[in-house]
């Protein structure tokens, strides 16, 4: 099986996004907080220890149960540092979730175990999200199912994909690149195989992308190609698989118009070549244990025809 490196990088410590960025930097500020506090505590209990410890003969240390000072500073302290990460963790939110009041530009829906893509353009993908750099995207997310966990933390907070109750958030990549992510949130069997990819393009080659996802899927010209469409309509492929213009129009499954335009097969399982294809065709459920994708027991020559079907679907 051919394991695709993690193309994207998947840090939150290196936002690439205003959105990111101030949740980065909530936890920077949070962290040096604590930081100073846990050193403060332990080293007065540490200093307290040494200093106070019992020895023979030693009187007790003087008494200060109900000291005025030091109860005024032990309350208002605690309260200042208290109240200033609550005003920052405030500000932080207002910055990382700023309000809509307009349509989204996406909609992302969760499935057990893959991301379907929907653009208000009309655009279709599965797994992976184009953006264009520096634009911010309004994105509503779904569940089809069970409860997902959308994650991309280079460039965005996390989100809940709740069945039933849509949720939205900003999407924003302001560097070209590929970020990588996952569903994070315990969904079933193949939970760790959701993985996806936000690939940020200058506005001209995002526009390109889009419009070549919108058009209608090209007819296989070469024989094989002929062969595996009729073999995709033979296994009835197309109840739950698209394949815009060519009238397979399943809906449950990736669709599958420009399949051999994304990066990843399976979500990120296997890369997105002949290879890639003929491995997940030869056997689904080898490749992703548990995954709705049957295996259908096809023979070479025939997962090679489906294969050549599917790589001509750019
Ligand atoms: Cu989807 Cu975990």
């Amino acid at each position: 099986m051919v394991r695709v490196p993690l193309t994207g990088s998947e840090t939150p410590f290196a936002p690439v996004s205003p959105f990111a960025a101030a949740i980065a930097h909530a936890f920077d500020v949070t962290l040096v907080v604590c930081a100073v506090l846990g050193l403060a505590v332990a080293g007065a209990i540490g200093y307290s220890l040494v200093a106070f410890r019992a020895r023979a003969g030693a009187a007790d240390p003087p008494q200060i149960a109900g000291h005025r000072a030091l109860e005024v500073v032990w309350t208002v302290v605690p309260l200042a540092i208290v109240t200033g990460l609550f005003v920052m963790t405030v500000a932080t939110m207002a910055k990382s979730d700023p309000p809509a009041e307009r349509a989204p530009d996406l909609t992302v829906v969760a499935h057990q175990w893959w991301w379907e893509v929907r653009y208000a353009s009309g655009a279709i993908t599965a797994n992976e999200i184009h953006v264009p750099v520096g634009a911010s995207l309004l994105v509503r997310l779904e569940s089809a199912d069970v409860v997902h966990d959308f994650s991309v933390p280079q460039l965005t907070r996390k989100m809940d994909a709740v069945p039933g109750h849509p949720n939205h958030f900003w999407l924003r990549a302001d560097a070209a690149g590929a970020y990588g992510g996952a569903c994070f949130e315990f969904c079933g069997a193949q939970h760790a195989w959701m993985r996806l990819l936000v690939l940020a393009d200058p506005l001209q080659a995002f526009d390109a992308w889009q419009a070549a996802q919108r058009a209608p899927a090209r007819p296989p010209v070469e024989a094989a190609a002929v062969r595996g469409e009729s073999l995709f309509r033979a296994e009835a492929c197309g109840s739950c698989h698209a394949v815009i213009g060519r009238s397979f129009v399943g809906s449950v499954a990736p669709d599958l118009t420009h399949v051999a335009s994304r990066t990843t097969l399976a979500a990120g399982v296997l890369d997105d070549t002949p290879d890639g294809l003929r491995a997940w065709l030869r056997d689904p459920q080898a490749v992703k244990p548990g995954s709705h994708m049957p295996s259908f027991n096809l023979s070479e020559a025939q997962v090679s025809d489906l294969a050549s079907y599917l790589e001509g679907l750019r």
